[in-house]
């Protein structure tokens, strides 16, 4: 069952590998080029070794395996490129070197062969103002490992031609990835949609209110992350990630949304990489992470009495757990030696106020939590020891892990979900790229369990909005502004994820 097409893939790292064997599997005919001696021949013998792991593990057949090595060529000049109806180029990452490839490529290729570029971080305009024709040539990002990260970004460069577009989208879905198209800006779509976690979460610990422990903790288990931003971090390299946060920033002239933390600097001066210096925000023995201590928990008192403010979306669960630990509940909060309060937005202290509370017996709990899961504790200014180990002890008296933090205007989950959702709105506005497209991105791309527009959905796009607006009365930093896309819909009381929505 072979495709129709014949592609090229140039560059035998490891994304053209990738390339290759995602291709060669979905039935084309593929030619693999390098400059360096012998790179496509051992790219070929690299998909024979990723193929044979397949037949192993029963997804496919041998005499299967044997049909798509057999569409495999190792080239040994771009000349052999010439009956390609699509070359990806996954070289190095350098404007000259890419611009200079695409011009070789042009007088090679027929008139109707397509370039595309599987650049990370380059305009890819830049690239095709080099060629002749820059209406065929366009992006084609993919994620490492190719094969199993099943979505590709088709970029349209400015002069790129509809029919490039979907060509390029074509092939990429007969090969089972989701293509999603997006304008040729700053991080296309996936990166573009994936800063709000590493912003907000340097944010959060840079103000002192949680460490990078508790942010990943409470986004992993509260929220169902797959990993948090400081452990991503860890993971891609701090030496790598703060070029990408610093290019994104500075191509995005300096919008305060993408600023950097300047936490950063000094730790990728110290060599705080992360997994392959052995320390980054978790320091590693033996490749795993060691975790840092967990704050103690402090003993349940019996006979503790508590208000809890009953408009608290949690109100009937936080009587039932106070009631089975043994607490007094009071209907005053001025008799209580504990007041909990539950707050969208708005930080403890606020609340408290708002309340007429005595701040210093009141804490604040996390209501975008679902009830049995990690649980985060906020502290006002000045909560009293006392008040916060016996808010602390109660909370996990029934065995959830608390966390405790300090006071901020929408606790670590819902600021950084408010960022996350609100960048992607942004994207919306700006038509970077549609919203199915957003959504399906950021879920296959990032990884996240929900797209960005559905969780504001989920959440509440008019609680996400009040989240933003607190932060932007607390901080005074534009970098909450809310995106007028967001404002509009909340205005109107539509759903993010809407036909409606998304016009
Ligand atoms: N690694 C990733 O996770 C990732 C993800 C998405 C996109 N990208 C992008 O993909 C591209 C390739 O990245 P990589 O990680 O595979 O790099 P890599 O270093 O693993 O591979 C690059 C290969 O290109 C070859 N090469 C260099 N110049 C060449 C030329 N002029 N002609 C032919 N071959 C040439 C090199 O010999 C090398 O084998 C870059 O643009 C990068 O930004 C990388």
């Amino acid at each position: 069952m072979g495709k129709s097409k014949t592609i090229g893939v140039v560059g035998a790292g490891t994304m053209g590998r990738g390339i290759v064997q995602l291709f060669a599997q979905a039935g084309y005919v593929v030619r693999c080029l390098d400059t360096q001696p012998g790179a496509a021949a051992k790219a070929v013998d690299h998909v024979d070794g990723m193929l044979a792991k397949l037949v192993e593990k029963g997804r496919i057949q041998r005499d299967e395996l044997e049909r798509i090595r057999s569409r495999i060529t190792a080239c040994a000049s771009p000349v052999e490129m010439a009956d390609c109806d699509v070359v990806i180029e996954a070289i190095i990452e350098d404007l000259g070197a890419k611009r200079e490839l695409f011009r070789t490529l042009e007088g090679i290729v027929g008139n109707e062969a397509i370039l595309a570029s599987n650049t990370s971080s380059l305009t890819v305009s830049d690239i095709a103002a080099g060629c002749a024709r820059p209406d065929r040539v366009a992006g084609l990002h993919f994620f490492n490992p190719v094969p199993l990260m099943k979505v590709a970004e088709v970029i349209a460069a400015v002069r790129t031609s509809p029919a490039t577009i979907e060509t390029l989208r074509e092939i990429t879905e007969s090969a089972g990835h989701r293509a999603v198209v997006t304008a040729d800006q700053p991080g296309f779509l996936i990166n573009h949609a994936g800063r709000g976690l590493y912003t907000e979460g340097l944010r959060i610990v840079e103000e002192q209110i949680a460490t990078p422990a508790d942010v990943d903790d409470v986004l992993r288990e509260a929220l169902g992350f797959r990993m948090g931003p400081f452990e991503l971090l860890d993971l891609t390299g701090l030496d790598v990630s703060s070029k990408v946060m610093a290019s994104i920033y500075e191509q995005f002239q300096q919008e305060p949304r993408f600023r950097p933390s300047s936490l950063v600097a000094p730790r990728v001066a110290a060599g705080l990489f992360g997994r392959k210096t052995g320390e980054g925000w978790y320091r590693y023995e033996a490749g795993k992470q060691a975790k840092p201590p967990a704050r103690e928990l402090p003993p349940l008192r019996a006979g503790l009495t508590v208000w809890i403010d009953p408009a608290a979306d949690g109100e009937a669960e936080l009587n039932t757990l106070a009631r089975n630990a043994g607490a007094r509940l009071l209907t005053n909060a001025s008799d209580a030696e504990l007041a909990i309060v539950q707050p969208w937005g708005v930080d403890a202290t606020h609340a408290a106020r708002s309340l007429g509370l005595d701040a210093s017996r009141c804490v604040a709990v996390d209501p975008i939590t679902p009830f049995g899961l990690r649980r985060t504790l906020m502290l006002t200014a000045i909560t009293a020891p006392q008040t916060r180990d016996a808010a602390h002890a109660l909370l996990a008296s029934d065995g959830v892990t608390v966390t405790v933090i300090g006071d901020s205007a929408g606790f670590i989950a819902q600021r950084v979900i408010a960022t996350i959702v609100n960048i992607a709105a942004n994207i919306a506005q700006r038509g970077i790229g549609s919203v199915p497209d957003l959504e399906d991105a950021v879920r296959l791309g990032l990884g996240y369990p929900r797209g960005p527009l559905a969780w504001g959905d989920h959440l509440g796009s008019d609680r996400i909005l009040a989240i933003l607006q607190a932060q932007l009365r607390l901080t005074g930093d534009p970098r909450y502004r809310p995106s007028p896309w967001l404002v509009r819909r909340v205005a109107l009381g539509l759903p993010l994820t809407t036909p409606e929505a998304a016009r």
